[in-house]
Protein backbone atom coordinates (compact mmCIF):
# COMPACT_ATOMS: atom_id res chain seq x y z
CA UNK A 1 0.00 0.00 0.00
CA UNK A 2 1.53 3.64 -1.10
CA UNK A 3 3.13 4.60 2.05
CA UNK A 4 2.50 8.97 1.13
CA UNK A 5 -0.98 8.21 1.60
CA UNK A 6 -1.28 7.31 5.29
CA UNK A 7 -2.38 11.41 5.90
CA UNK A 8 -5.42 11.12 3.79
CA UNK A 9 -6.26 13.17 0.47
CA UNK A 10 -5.79 11.08 -2.68
CA UNK A 11 -2.61 8.92 -2.73
CA UNK A 12 -0.29 8.84 -5.77
CA UNK A 13 -2.07 7.05 -8.24
CA UNK A 14 0.11 3.28 -8.59
CA UNK A 15 0.09 4.41 -12.32
CA UNK A 16 -1.48 6.75 -14.47
CA UNK A 17 -2.01 6.74 -18.33
CA UNK A 18 -4.49 6.58 -21.26
CA UNK A 19 -7.43 7.09 -19.50
CA UNK A 20 -6.68 4.52 -17.00
CA UNK A 21 -5.90 5.33 -13.17
CA UNK A 22 -4.80 2.79 -10.16
CA UNK A 23 -4.38 3.01 -6.72
CA UNK A 24 -2.33 0.34 -4.43
CA UNK A 25 -4.46 1.31 -1.53
CA UNK A 26 -7.42 0.76 0.60
CA UNK A 27 -10.62 1.07 -1.47
CA UNK A 28 -12.32 2.91 1.33
CA UNK A 29 -9.84 5.76 1.99
CA UNK A 30 -9.50 6.24 -1.91
CA UNK A 31 -13.03 6.18 -2.14
CA UNK A 32 -13.06 8.87 0.55
CA UNK A 33 -10.94 10.90 -1.85
CA UNK A 34 -12.11 10.78 -4.99
CA UNK A 35 -14.26 13.68 -6.81
CA UNK A 36 -17.74 14.13 -6.54
CA UNK A 37 -19.75 12.63 -9.39
CA UNK A 38 -16.65 11.82 -11.35
CA UNK A 39 -17.43 7.98 -13.11
CA UNK A 40 -20.15 6.53 -15.14
CA UNK A 41 -20.14 2.93 -13.74
CA UNK A 42 -19.18 1.01 -10.70
CA UNK A 43 -18.06 -2.49 -11.94
CA UNK A 44 -16.92 -4.65 -8.77
CA UNK A 45 -16.28 -8.45 -7.61
CA UNK A 46 -15.80 -7.35 -4.05
CA UNK A 47 -13.90 -10.05 -1.42
CA UNK A 48 -16.95 -12.37 -1.12
CA UNK A 49 -16.49 -12.75 2.85
CA UNK A 50 -17.69 -16.46 1.86
CA UNK A 51 -16.42 -19.97 1.04
CA UNK A 52 -18.18 -21.93 4.01
CA UNK A 53 -21.60 -22.80 6.27
CA UNK A 54 -20.07 -21.46 9.73
CA UNK A 55 -17.25 -18.61 10.96
CA UNK A 56 -14.55 -20.86 11.16
CA UNK A 57 -15.07 -21.81 7.22
CA UNK A 58 -14.69 -18.34 6.35
CA UNK A 59 -11.63 -17.51 8.79
CA UNK A 60 -9.34 -20.00 6.11
CA UNK A 61 -6.98 -19.01 3.82
CA UNK A 62 -8.71 -17.42 0.28
CA UNK A 63 -6.46 -20.44 -1.36
CA UNK A 64 -8.36 -23.01 0.65
CA UNK A 65 -12.04 -21.67 0.47
CA UNK A 66 -12.02 -21.02 -4.06
CA UNK A 67 -9.00 -22.85 -5.22
CA UNK A 68 -9.84 -26.23 -6.38
CA UNK A 69 -8.09 -29.10 -4.87
CA UNK A 70 -5.64 -29.80 -7.76
CA UNK A 71 -5.10 -26.41 -9.17
CA UNK A 72 -1.88 -26.83 -10.68
CA UNK A 73 -1.21 -22.45 -10.95
CA UNK A 74 -0.24 -21.16 -7.49
CA UNK A 75 -1.70 -17.45 -7.34
CA UNK A 76 -1.40 -14.80 -4.35
CA UNK A 77 -3.20 -14.41 -1.24
CA UNK A 78 -5.40 -11.39 -0.82
CA UNK A 79 -7.05 -10.22 2.35
CA UNK A 80 -10.20 -8.79 3.26
CA UNK A 81 -12.17 -11.85 2.77
CA UNK A 82 -12.99 -12.72 6.23
CA UNK A 83 -15.94 -10.90 7.55
CA UNK A 84 -18.82 -12.43 9.44
CA UNK A 85 -22.15 -11.90 7.62
CA UNK A 86 -23.12 -8.52 9.54
CA UNK A 87 -20.07 -6.90 9.45
CA UNK A 88 -19.86 -7.65 5.76
CA UNK A 89 -22.97 -5.95 5.30
CA UNK A 90 -22.08 -2.89 6.81
CA UNK A 91 -18.62 -2.43 5.22
CA UNK A 92 -20.22 -3.20 1.95
CA UNK A 93 -22.84 -0.48 3.19
CA UNK A 94 -19.61 2.12 3.62
CA UNK A 95 -17.93 1.83 0.52
CA UNK A 96 -21.08 1.53 -1.69
CA UNK A 97 -22.37 4.88 0.04
CA UNK A 98 -18.85 6.16 -1.18
CA UNK A 99 -19.09 4.96 -4.40
CA UNK A 100 -22.47 6.06 -4.95
CA UNK A 101 -21.28 10.07 -4.26
CA UNK A 102 -18.37 9.12 -7.54
CA UNK A 103 -21.04 7.87 -9.58
CA UNK A 104 -22.60 10.39 -11.76
CA UNK A 105 -26.31 10.69 -11.65
CA UNK A 106 -28.12 7.73 -13.27
CA UNK A 107 -24.60 5.66 -13.13
CA UNK A 108 -24.94 1.60 -13.63
CA UNK A 109 -23.71 -0.05 -10.53
CA UNK A 110 -22.33 -3.70 -11.23
CA UNK A 111 -21.56 -6.00 -8.20
CA UNK A 112 -20.46 -9.63 -7.60
CA UNK A 113 -21.31 -12.25 -5.24
CA UNK A 114 -22.04 -15.88 -4.98
CA UNK A 115 -25.51 -17.53 -3.53
CA UNK A 116 -24.35 -17.46 0.02
CA UNK A 117 -23.95 -13.94 0.04
CA UNK A 118 -26.74 -12.13 -2.03
CA UNK A 119 -29.32 -11.64 0.15
CA UNK A 120 -26.86 -9.29 2.56
CA UNK A 121 -25.85 -7.65 -0.67
CA UNK A 122 -28.93 -6.73 -2.20
CA UNK A 123 -29.21 -5.41 1.54
CA UNK A 124 -25.97 -3.09 1.35
CA UNK A 125 -26.51 -2.14 -2.09
CA UNK A 126 -29.66 -0.52 -1.12
CA UNK A 127 -28.04 0.63 2.59
CA UNK A 128 -25.38 2.83 0.25
CA UNK A 129 -28.51 4.59 -1.37
CA UNK A 130 -28.15 3.08 -4.90
CA UNK A 131 -31.34 1.52 -6.64
CA UNK A 132 -31.39 -1.91 -6.78
CA UNK A 133 -32.73 -3.15 -10.78
CA UNK A 134 -32.17 -6.56 -10.77
CA UNK A 135 -29.90 -9.82 -10.81
CA UNK A 136 -27.83 -11.08 -13.66
CA UNK A 137 -26.17 -14.36 -13.34
CA UNK A 138 -22.98 -15.39 -14.65
CA UNK A 139 -23.25 -19.30 -15.69
CA UNK A 140 -19.83 -20.87 -15.49
CA UNK A 141 -20.84 -24.18 -17.10
CA UNK A 142 -18.60 -26.76 -16.74
CA UNK A 143 -16.07 -24.32 -14.56
CA UNK A 144 -17.40 -25.53 -11.03
CA UNK A 145 -16.60 -27.99 -8.45
CA UNK A 146 -18.63 -31.61 -9.30
CA UNK A 147 -20.65 -32.46 -5.89
CA UNK A 148 -22.59 -35.66 -5.54
CA UNK A 149 -25.93 -35.77 -4.68
CA UNK A 150 -26.22 -32.16 -5.02
CA UNK A 151 -26.93 -29.14 -7.19
CA UNK A 152 -23.48 -27.99 -8.75
CA UNK A 153 -23.13 -24.36 -7.84
CA UNK A 154 -22.42 -23.26 -11.05
CA UNK A 155 -23.89 -20.02 -11.07
CA UNK A 156 -22.55 -16.73 -9.42
CA UNK A 157 -24.48 -13.53 -9.47
CA UNK A 158 -24.27 -9.90 -10.59
CA UNK A 159 -26.79 -7.44 -8.22
CA UNK A 160 -26.97 -4.59 -10.37
CA UNK A 161 -28.97 -1.07 -9.90
CA UNK A 162 -28.29 2.38 -10.56
CA UNK A 163 -27.69 6.06 -9.24
CA UNK A 164 -30.77 7.07 -8.83
CA UNK A 165 -33.16 7.25 -11.97
CA UNK A 166 -31.59 5.47 -14.79
CA UNK A 167 -33.23 6.28 -18.10
CA UNK A 168 -34.10 4.25 -21.25
CA UNK A 169 -32.70 6.49 -24.06
CA UNK A 170 -28.96 5.91 -23.60
CA UNK A 171 -26.81 4.99 -25.87
CA UNK A 172 -26.96 1.68 -24.64
CA UNK A 173 -28.65 -1.45 -26.83
CA UNK A 174 -30.77 -4.22 -24.96
CA UNK A 175 -27.95 -6.64 -22.23
CA UNK A 176 -29.04 -10.34 -21.33
CA UNK A 177 -29.54 -11.56 -17.68
CA UNK A 178 -27.95 -14.40 -18.14
CA UNK A 179 -24.40 -14.59 -19.17
CA UNK A 180 -21.89 -17.79 -19.88
CA UNK A 181 -18.71 -17.61 -19.60
CA UNK A 182 -15.95 -20.14 -18.29
CA UNK A 183 -13.01 -19.73 -16.34
CA UNK A 184 -9.86 -20.84 -18.77
CA UNK A 185 -6.42 -20.78 -16.75
CA UNK A 186 -4.49 -18.88 -19.57
CA UNK A 187 -7.63 -15.76 -18.78
CA UNK A 188 -7.15 -16.41 -15.09
CA UNK A 189 -4.41 -13.66 -12.96
CA UNK A 190 -6.52 -14.00 -9.57
CA UNK A 191 -7.20 -16.92 -7.50
CA UNK A 192 -11.33 -15.54 -7.99
CA UNK A 193 -10.32 -13.90 -11.46
CA UNK A 194 -13.04 -13.10 -13.53
CA UNK A 195 -12.85 -14.07 -17.25
CA UNK A 196 -12.47 -10.68 -19.39
CA UNK A 197 -14.86 -12.02 -22.22
CA UNK A 198 -17.12 -12.28 -19.03
CA UNK A 199 -16.13 -8.17 -18.56
CA UNK A 200 -16.31 -7.41 -21.52
CA UNK A 201 -20.01 -8.37 -21.91
CA UNK A 202 -21.04 -6.85 -18.61
CA UNK A 203 -19.34 -3.53 -19.30
CA UNK A 204 -21.71 -2.90 -22.37
CA UNK A 205 -24.14 -0.86 -19.92
CA UNK A 206 -21.67 1.90 -19.67
CA UNK A 207 -22.27 4.48 -21.90
CA UNK A 208 -19.53 4.97 -24.88
CA UNK A 209 -16.51 6.61 -23.63
CA UNK A 210 -17.37 6.28 -19.75
CA UNK A 211 -15.36 5.69 -17.00
CA UNK A 212 -15.48 3.07 -15.33
CA UNK A 213 -15.00 2.24 -11.01
CA UNK A 214 -13.89 -0.70 -9.73
CA UNK A 215 -12.94 -0.70 -6.21
CA UNK A 216 -11.79 -4.11 -5.79
CA UNK A 217 -9.60 -4.52 -8.97
CA UNK A 218 -7.49 -7.60 -8.42
CA UNK A 219 -5.84 -8.52 -10.85
CA UNK A 220 -7.94 -6.14 -13.19
CA UNK A 221 -10.49 -7.40 -15.35
CA UNK A 222 -12.77 -4.78 -15.55
CA UNK A 223 -9.49 -2.80 -16.39
CA UNK A 224 -8.68 -4.60 -19.12
CA UNK A 225 -12.17 -5.26 -20.46
CA UNK A 226 -12.92 -1.43 -20.10
CA UNK A 227 -9.57 -0.21 -22.36
CA UNK A 228 -10.96 -3.40 -24.76
CA UNK A 229 -14.10 -0.93 -25.18
CA UNK A 230 -12.51 2.35 -25.08
CA UNK A 231 -14.12 3.29 -21.51
CA UNK A 232 -11.78 4.91 -19.11
CA UNK A 233 -10.98 3.18 -15.76
CA UNK A 234 -10.25 3.81 -11.65
CA UNK A 235 -9.27 0.79 -9.84
CA UNK A 236 -7.80 0.26 -6.70
CA UNK A 237 -6.39 -2.47 -4.98
CA UNK A 238 -5.11 -3.11 -1.82
CA UNK A 239 -2.12 -6.32 -2.87
CA UNK A 240 0.78 -4.90 -4.37
CA UNK A 241 1.34 -8.26 -6.15
CA UNK A 242 -2.14 -8.31 -7.54
CA UNK A 243 -1.90 -4.14 -8.58
CA UNK A 244 1.38 -4.92 -9.83
CA UNK A 245 -0.63 -7.84 -12.06
CA UNK A 246 -3.27 -5.14 -12.98
CA UNK A 247 -0.90 -3.07 -14.25
CA UNK A 248 0.73 -5.33 -16.65
CA UNK A 249 -2.49 -6.08 -18.04
CA UNK A 250 -3.64 -2.75 -18.58
CA UNK A 251 -0.39 -1.77 -20.40
CA UNK A 252 -0.28 -4.98 -22.54
CA UNK A 253 -3.94 -4.62 -23.60
CA UNK A 254 -3.45 -1.06 -24.39
CA UNK A 255 -0.07 -2.02 -26.77
CA UNK A 256 -2.63 -4.25 -28.44
CA UNK A 257 -4.56 -1.74 -30.60
CA UNK A 258 -7.25 -1.96 -32.12
CA UNK A 259 -10.54 -1.35 -29.93
CA UNK A 260 -13.70 -3.38 -30.05
CA UNK A 261 -16.64 -1.62 -31.55
CA UNK A 262 -19.37 -0.13 -28.92
CA UNK A 263 -22.28 -2.70 -29.60
CA UNK A 264 -25.64 -1.83 -30.30
CA UNK A 265 -28.15 -4.37 -30.35
CA UNK A 266 -31.37 -2.52 -30.41
CA UNK A 267 -32.78 0.33 -28.61
CA UNK A 268 -36.05 0.34 -26.50
CA UNK A 269 -37.64 2.36 -29.27
CA UNK A 270 -36.97 -0.53 -31.88
CA UNK A 271 -38.27 -3.08 -29.51
CA UNK A 272 -41.62 -1.12 -29.39
CA UNK A 273 -41.83 -1.34 -32.67
CA UNK A 274 -41.25 -4.75 -33.04
CA UNK A 275 -43.80 -5.30 -30.34
CA UNK A 276 -46.24 -3.42 -32.32
CA UNK A 277 -45.95 -5.25 -35.52
C1 LIG B 1 -12.59 -10.94 -5.62
S1 LIG B 1 -11.07 -10.15 -5.81
C2 LIG B 1 -11.22 -9.30 -7.36
C3 LIG B 1 -10.78 -10.14 -8.52
C4 LIG B 1 -10.90 -9.44 -9.86
N1 LIG B 1 -12.27 -9.32 -10.27
C5 LIG B 1 -10.10 -10.14 -10.94
O1 LIG B 1 -10.69 -10.59 -11.95
O2 LIG B 1 -8.90 -10.25 -10.78
C6 LIG B 1 -11.18 -8.87 -4.64
C7 LIG B 1 -9.90 -8.07 -4.44
O3 LIG B 1 -10.16 -7.04 -3.48
C8 LIG B 1 -8.95 -6.79 -2.78
N2 LIG B 1 -9.29 -6.12 -1.52
C9 LIG B 1 -9.78 -6.68 -0.38
N3 LIG B 1 -10.02 -5.73 0.54
C10 LIG B 1 -9.67 -4.55 -0.03
C11 LIG B 1 -9.72 -3.20 0.41
N4 LIG B 1 -10.19 -2.88 1.64
N5 LIG B 1 -9.31 -2.23 -0.44
C12 LIG B 1 -8.87 -2.53 -1.69
N6 LIG B 1 -8.78 -3.80 -2.16
C13 LIG B 1 -9.20 -4.80 -1.35
C14 LIG B 1 -8.33 -8.16 -2.60
O4 LIG B 1 -6.93 -8.04 -2.40
C15 LIG B 1 -8.72 -8.86 -3.91
O5 LIG B 1 -7.67 -8.81 -4.83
Amino acid sequence: MTDAFRGGGLPEPYYASGGVTLYNADALAVLAALPDASVDAVVTDPPYSSGGMVRGDRMTKPSTKYVQTGTAIARPEFGGDNRDSRSYGYWCALWLSECMRVAKAGSPILLFTDWRQLPITTDALQAGGWVWRGIAVWDKEGGCRPTMGRFASQCEYVVWGSNGAMPFEREVGVLPGVFRSVVKQADKFHMTGKPTPLMVDLLRIVEPGGVVLDPFMGSGSTGVAARELGLGFVGVEREESYAAIARQRIEDRASQGTLLPPTVVYRQADLLDLGAA
